[in-house]
């Protein structure tokens, strides 16, 4: 069976899509410098699937060290390219080291590839490219405009979306396929694998549980004075399990020459907007837990409302986010409970 190299597969998204990717079949080398990430994720992997996917601790900028994994496994077909740096308050913060880890990560993976003559590449992209859309792009598709970063971290999405396109240009061997995600959520149901955030949780649903749980005192909701129906900031929640079946998808399609264009671009969401309020409500009730909260000011910066329009991706991808919202907060709640059970 083929071999799949997936960069950053000790992360959240990178190991969800390892254990699909296992499922389905294929055999998986993983890279990771375990910079956001710990080692013991590989037990949870092997507790799902049933066998431990190979793991090499190496930095995807370390042109030597990815040159010796493509030697060694001669069997790679494809890679998913999810090794990156994703906070954004820190990339305001430190935008050398975001420019450094997340652009020059891409172009030592894609010189490796063709060093190595391997031609496909699936990308991890994020909706934070289309920054707020007018209403007229509301729900966004893949062929609204794009927006100036709002962020470093923003940034180096785009840039590494047009790296993408121009190697693809260049190289007309190579095959792309960028995944542009919304808010990936939720854990696997089995609650050996999830989300492991650095210290205070910035994004939403990792606060919600934390708090659930007690480690905080009060999840602040930024702002509800919005033009949405209950003012609060409506965003495009998807399940994460959901979220790492497309990238088999998107693999797939490669590996079989189905690829209408050299680089194929996805919007990953549900299609559905949800507002914090409603995320909160819902998880206090299908968790039955109180989660105190308070209505603060605006976080700068945030996007007022955006989802996608999916449809590119469930009719050419064959792939739909359907997990019900219910289940998915169910998971991250379990997943908050398995992790605070361990320490
Ligand atoms: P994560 O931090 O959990 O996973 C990223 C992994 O990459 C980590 O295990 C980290 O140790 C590793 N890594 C970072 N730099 C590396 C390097 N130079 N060499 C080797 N390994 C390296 O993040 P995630 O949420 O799983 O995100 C995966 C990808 O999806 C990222 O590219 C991120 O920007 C993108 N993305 C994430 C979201 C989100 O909300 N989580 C949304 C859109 C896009
Ligand atoms: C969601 C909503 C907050 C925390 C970020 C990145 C983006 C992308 C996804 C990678 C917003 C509100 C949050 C809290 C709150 N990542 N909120 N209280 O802002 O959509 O995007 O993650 O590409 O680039 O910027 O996600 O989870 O931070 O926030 O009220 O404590 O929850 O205001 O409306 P966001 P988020």
């Amino acid at each position: 069976m083929a071999r799949i190299l997936v960069t950053g597969g000790t992360g959240y998204i990178g190991s969800h899509t390892v254990v699909e990717l296992m499922q389905q079949g294929y055999d998986v080398i993983i890279v990771d410098n375990l910079s956001n990430s710990n080692q013991a994720v590989l037990d949870g992997i092997a507790a799902i699937v049933g066998t431990c996917p190979e793991f090499v601790q190496a930095d995807c900028c370390d042109s030597a060290a990815m040159d010796d994994v493509f030697t060694r496994y001669s069997d790679i077909v494809s890679v998913i390219h999810f090794a990156a740096s994703k906070a954004v308050n820190e990339s305001v913060e430190q935008p050398l080291k975001y420019y450094r880890n997340n652009v020059m990560s891409l172009i030592t993976v894609l010189e490796t590839m063709r060093k190595h003559a391997i031609t496909n590449i699936v990308f991890s992209s994020s909706c934070t490219v289309y920054g707020q859309p007018d209403a007229q792009y509301l729900p966004v598709d893949e062929t609204a405009p794009l927006q100036k970063a709002l962020s470093p971290y923003g940034n180096t999405k785009q840039i590494n979306e047009d790296i993408i396109r121009d190697t693809v240009y260049a190289d007309k061997s190579l095959r792309a396929t960028i995944l542009r995600y919304f808010n990936p959520i939720g854990a696997h149901p089995s609650a050996l694998i999830g989300e492991l955030p650095n210290g205070v949780p910035q994004n939403l649903l990792p606060y919600v549980t934390q708090t659930a749980i007690g480690l905080r005192a009060e999840l602040k909701i930024f702002g509800n004075d919005y033009n949405t129906p209950d003012g609060s900031c409506i965003r495009d929640y998807i399940y994460v399990v959901d979220l790492a079946k497309a990238h088999v998808k998107a693999v797939q399609r490669m590996l079989s020459g189905d690829a209408d264009e050299p680089v194929e671009l996805f919007n990953l969401g549900t299609g559905c907007g949800l507002s914090v309020l409603e995320i909160v409500n819902t998880f206090m009730q299908v968790t039955g837990v109180k989660v105190p909260y308070q209505i603060v000011g605006r976080r700068e910066g945030d996007i007022e409302q955006v989802w996608a329009k999916a449809d590119k991706a469930n009719h050419i991808l064959g792939w739909k986010a359907d997990t019900p919202i219910e289940q998915v907060l169910m998971s991250a709640w379990q997943w908050e409970k398995k992790l605070r059970s361990n320490n």
